[in-house]
């Protein structure tokens, strides 16, 4: 069996870096937002699921459009709720399936954003929070999504705070120095875990 590595932390706290780290390395990634995007394709059956749901104003013919359910969604608590009712379980279900394929690996990587959020603790053996200091955190969103202070700070406030989710880690992994200095703290715990 393969240990489960679920992937997480803060937005723009360097969770993306250190995916790709892990894949550099050999090992397979499960991303949670790739799924996601996979299953709304055409063709698959959470699209059609979607569109006799939310109608074909979100869609241009079988093409889910991201952005205008997400208007529709952002106005309206209770569409936003038949979202995730529909999108949650298959996201899952679907997590599982991938991750089941790598099992004889010796080490599989979940990257999911909103891992502790949507309790995804139960698909995975060991919790590795990114963890960043707060200054670093602004900084680095500002300048990667070109945003000004003010929405920096509220993308950051809109979700979980980093000490929560510090509090429900196996590992942390500080990226408040370079990429390299990060990356040898996972080689560090790759190598105490015998998994290298
Ligand atoms: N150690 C580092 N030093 C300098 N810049 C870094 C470092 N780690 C990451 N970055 C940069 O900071 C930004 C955020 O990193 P990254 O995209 O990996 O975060 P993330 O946690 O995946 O973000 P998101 O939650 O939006 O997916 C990127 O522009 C990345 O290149
Ligand atoms: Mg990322």
């Amino acid at each position: 069996m393969a240990e489960i590595l679920g992937l997480t932390g803060s937005i723009a706290s360097g969770k993306s870096t250190v995916s790709s780290f892990f894949k550099k390395m050999g090992y397979p990634v499960v991303d949670a937002d790739l799924v996601a995007r996979k299953l709304v394709l055409p063709g698959m059956p959470v699209n059609h699921k979607l569109k006799s749901v939310f109608g074909s104003a979100v869609f241009e013919g079988s093409t889910l459009n991201r952005k205008k359910l997400g208007q529709l969604v952002f106005s309206d608590p209770q569409k936003l709720t038949l979202l995730n009712q529909i999108m949650q379980p298959a996201i899952r279900t679907e997590i599982t399936r991938q991750l089941r394929k790598y099992q004889d690996e010796k080490l599989v990587v979940l990257d999911a954003a909103l891992l502790l959020e949507q309790g995804y603790q139960k698909l995975v053996d060991k919790v590795m929070v990114v963890s960043i200091l707060p200054e670093l955190q602004v900084q680095r969103l500002m300048a990667r999504d070109r945003l000004p202070l003010k929405e920096a700070k509220q993308r950051i406030s809109s979700q979980w705070s980093q000490e929560k989710k510090l509090q429900l880690a196996d590992i942390v992994i500080d990226n408040s120095s370079s990429v390299e200095e990060t990356q040898h703290q996972v080689l560090k715990w790759l190598d105490n875990s015998k998994l290298r």
